[in-house]
C-alpha cells in the first residue's frame, strides 16, 4: 500500500496542477488535447495510433503519460485523478477488473448512447461485458487476455511426454524435464500483485473451486477446494519443488524473460508471451507450445480473463472529441497498428481473421477459442479491497507464515467483511 500511495504521490505531483490548456478548456491555438495515462512500456505502441487519430481528426491530439506497469498501481493513480475532478484525464485506459468501481464512483461517462448494438457487435462479447456496470456501458474493450499455459515442445518431444493438461501431468512433466537451477519446471506470476490473482484464480478453478459469487457474493476460499489449489502453489515454489523460490517475486516481465532465455520448461502467462518468445534471437523461437490452463481432470481449463479498454471521464470537458478516440482506437486498421508489433490480442472479432493480423502473430487463430472460455474476474465495485485481501494471504501462505488453511479462512473471512456493505 505504501509503495502505491508512494507512486500515486509522485505521478500526481508531476500530473497536478493541470497545464495551461486545460485551464482554457483544453483548447489553445492548436486545437484539443485529450490526456490518457498508459503503462510506460505500452507508450511507445500508443503513439502510432495517436498520430494516426490526429490525422484523422486535425486539431485534435493525444496526450500520453506514462504510469506504472502492474496494474495495481496504475489503479491506485487513476482512482486518485478521477477523485480530484479536475478533468486531469479525458480518457482511462482501464483493466477488465475496473470499471464496477469506476462507474459505481460516477467517475465514468456512460457510453450507451455513443455505441450501439452495431458497434458492440464488432467486439469480444466477454471484454465487451467487462465494460457494462448495472446495466449501462461505460468502456469498450481494445486489446484482450487470457491465461495460457506454454510448454516447450521440444523438450517435451525429445522426452516422449504429453503435454501436461491435469494439474498432476503438469507437475510430473516439470518435475522431470527441470534441471534448478538452470532449468525450472514451470514459471508463473506470485509476485504480491494482481497478477497473482489472475492465476490462483484459474488453479482454483481448475480444482472445482471458486473465489466470488457475483450474484450472491458468496465466498468459496475456505473450501477444500481452495485449499487443495493453494497447496499447488505452496508445493511448487517450496525447496525441492517445480519453480524457483524468487517466482513468489515475479511479475510478467520476469517470468517472460527467463522462460524466453531457455530457464523454464512450462509458463503461465498471457497472449503477448508468443510473439515475443518467437521472435528471431529467443533461445525458444520456434520451440514453443500452448494449451488451456490445467484442471484436475485434464479437460480444459478457464483461464483469467484479461484485457484493457476506453472509457471517458466524466469531468473531460472533451467528450466527444474522447469519444471519437474510442471509435478510432477500437478499429480495425487501430487494432492492426496497435496487436501487429506486440503480440497483444485484439479486441475485434473480424482481427482474428485478419490476413495482416494473422501474418503478424499466426498464434491469434488459436487464441480465439480459448479466449471464449475464459473466466472473469468478481464484477464487484470493491474488487481492489477483494484482490489486496486475496494476495495478501496468498502471499502469506508461500512464504510459510500462514499455513494453506490459515491463509484461506482468513481471507475468506476478510473477503466477506470487505463485500458486506459493497453498494
Ligand atoms: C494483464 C491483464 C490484466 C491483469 C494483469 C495482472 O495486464 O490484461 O487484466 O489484471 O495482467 O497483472
Amino acid at each position: 500500500m505504501n509503495r502505491r500511495r508512494a507512486w500515486t504521490a509522485a505521478i500526481l505531483a508531476l500530473l497536478l496542477p493541470v497545464p495551461a490548456c486545460h485551464g482554457d478548456e483544453g483548447r489553445d491555438r492548436a486545437g484539443v488535447t485529450l490526456r490518457m495515462l498508459v503503462p510506460a512500456n505500452e507508450r511507445p505502441f500508443w503513439l502510432p495510433l495517436a498520430e494516426s487519430f490526429s490525422r484523422a481528426r486535425p486539431g485534435v491530439s493525444l496526450e500520453l503519460e506514462e504510469g506504472p506497469v502492474p496494474t495495481d498501481l496504475r489503479e491506485s493513480l487513476t482512482t486518485s485523478a478521477l477523485l480530484s475532478g479536475d478533468g486531469a484525464f479525458d480518457l482511462v485506459y482501464l483493466d477488465v477488473t475496473w470499471t464496477p468501481k469506476l462507474a459505481a464512483a460516477g467517475w465514468l461517462r456512460p457510453l450507451d448512447d455513443d455505441f450501439g448494438e452495431g458497434k458492440r457487435a464488432e467486439l469480444l462479447p466477454q471484454a465487451l461485458a467487462a465494460g457494462i456496470y448495472r446495466g449501462r456501458l461505460y468502456r469498450l474493450p481494445f486489446r484482450t487476455d487470457v491465461g495460457l499455459l506454454y510448454y516447450r515442445a521440444d523438450l517435451l518431444a525429445a522426452a516422449g511426454i504429453a503435454p501436461p493438461r491435469t494439474f498432476a501431468q503438469l507437475e510430473e512433466t516439470a518435475r522431470r524435464l527441470q534441471s534448478p537451477p538452470d532449468r525450472w519446471g514451470f514459471l508463473w506470476q506470485g509476485a504480491q500483485y494482481e497478477g497473482l490473482v489472475c492465476f490462483f484464480l484459474e488453479v482454483l478453478h481448475g480444482h472445482g473451486g471458486f473465489w466470488i459469487e457475483p450474484e450472491s457474493l458468496r465466498v468459496g476460499l475456505d473450501r477444500p477446494e481452495a485449499e487443495a489449489a493453494l497447496a499447488f502453489l505452496v508445493r511448487a515454489r517450496a525447496p525441492g519443488g517445480i519453480s524457483p523460490p524468487g517466482v513468489a517475486a515475479y511479475r510478467e516481465e520476469e517470468t517472460r524473460q527467463l522462460f524466453q532465455g531457455g530457464r523454464a520448461v512450462l509458463l503461465r502467462s498471457w497472449p503477448y508471451v508468443w510473439r515475443l518468445a518467437q521472435r528471431e534471437g529467443s533461445a525458444v523461437a520456434g520451440r514453443l507450445g500452448v494449451l488451456p490452463v490445467p484442471t484436475l481432470s485434464g479437460a480444459p481449463g478457464s483461464g483469467t480473463l484479461g484485457g484493457w479498454g476506453l472509457a471517458v471521464a466524466r469531468a473531460s470537458r472533451h467528450p466527444a472529441e474522447a469519444v471519437a478516440f474510442l471509435r478510432h482506437a477500437t478499429s480495425l486498421e487501430s487494432q492492426r497498428l496497435f496487436c501487429a508489433p506486440t503480440g497483444f490480442a485484439p479486441a475485434r472479432i473480424d482481427a482474428y481473421s485478419d490476413p495482416a493480423l494473422l501474418a503478424a502473430n499466426p498464434f491469434l487463430a488459436e487464441l480465439l477459442p480459448i479466449h471464449a472460455s475464459a473466466t472473469a474476474r468478481p464484477v464487484v465495485a470493491r474488487y481492489a479491497q477483494a484482490s489486496d485481501v486475496l494476495q495478501r494471504h496468498l502471499t502469506a501462505a508461500l512464504a510459510g507464515l500462514e499455513t494453506t488453511r490459515e491463509a484461506l479462512a482468513a481471507a475468506a473471512r476478510e473477503t466477506r467483511l470487505v463485500l458486506g456493505d459493497s453498494p
